[in-house]
């Protein structure tokens, strides 16, 4: 990432999940601030009156991708709901970017920690502020540069306790990461309480995908290079789970395409569906001696 520069990644994403709000029926992923954090009204309009980036939400890869991004919120709320209803208390999202879950969320008990890079944190709460989203007692923001700080003090210093479960949802961070940050951070996280759960998506490298994909996959990576957050790490799934257990996780789902298209997208008459398979999303428990 650029220094001091927020991160344009996560007004991508942010916007793409706005688009779903208004482009597609049956919502797979609700989010009533979708828009309201990016500034925009319920039709999709900023204050100088235009809506051009949600237009075109129909060219295929666009549809792709924005399926693929709002099947990973929905995925990640839905862990958490099932946590929270077993005892769990605590929430981190790990690179938040836009996400907007403190600022819905339903269980006063939940304490939600939102960790991203200084500059991208600073961002939010300017527009939190433009967007007159009040910031709940239960939302906490910890500053820290994933490459550099350790997460462990981090957020150990915002009143994060280690020693009580906790679901981490680490979306669309990790291949912006080099791989020493990736091992960092998961060795940071291991040891956390039994039954946590970490939710993380990374994508496969390019010689692991169908040709076609693998010239998207160029364009993009010029894309992000060129915003100044190029790609760093790719993994495949075996990679995935050996390295996650070299850290303390076990790997407990991993859903390619396939699998994310039965679980949200199946019955559609829209054609929403993920279409390529160059990203996946898995679910990983600490391991412990019991
Ligand atoms: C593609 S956005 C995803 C945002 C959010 N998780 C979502 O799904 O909307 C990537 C996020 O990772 C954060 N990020 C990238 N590198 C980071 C680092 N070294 N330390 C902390 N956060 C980082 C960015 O600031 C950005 O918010």
């Amino acid at each position: 990432m650029l220094q001091g520069v927020p991160a344009q990644s996560a007004y991508r994403v942010a916007l793409r999940r706005a688009a779903h709000q208004l482009a597609d029926q049956p919502l797979v992923f609700v989010d009533p601030l979708a828009l309201r954090i990016l500034g925009l009204n319920a039709q999709g309009r900023g204050s100088t009156g235009t809506n051009q980036d949600l237009r075109a939400p129909d060219r295929p890869a666009s549809k792709s991708l924005r399926a693929f991004l709002v099947a990973r919120s929905r995925f990640a709320e839905e862990m958490l709901h099932g946590a929270v209803r077993t005892g769990t208390r605590q929430y981190v999202v790990l690179g938040a970017g836009l996400d907007t879950f403190a600022y819905r969320n339903p269980y006063p008990h939940l304490r939600v920690f939102e960790v991203d890079h200084p500059a991208t944190q600073q961002w939010k709460q300017t527009l939190l502020q433009q967007a007159d989203m009040a910031v709940p007692p239960n939302a906490i923001h910890v500053s820290a540069d994933l490459q550099q700080d350790g997460l462990g003090e981090c957020l150990q210093r915002a009143g994060f306790d280690a020693a009580q479960r906790t679901v981490f949802a680490w979306l669309g961070v990790v291949p912006y990461l080099p791989r020493t940050a990736l091992e960092a951070t998961l060795q940071e996280l291991a040891g956390s309480a039994a039954h946590s759960v970490l939710l993380m998506d990374y994508c496969l490298p390019r010689h692991a995908l169908p040709p076609i994909e693998q010239l998207e996959f160029d364009s993009l990576a010029a894309r992000v290079a060129a915003a100044g957050e190029p790609f760093q790490t790719w993994l495949e799934p075996q990679e995935a789970r050996e390295l996650l257990a070299r850290h303390g996780w076990q790997v407990r789902c991993d859903l390619g395409h396939d699998a994310i298209n039965e679980r949200y997208f199946a019955g559609r008459a829209d054609g929403l569906a993920v279409l390529r398979s160059g990203a996946r999303v898995l679910t990983a428990e600490p391991i412990t001696n019991d």
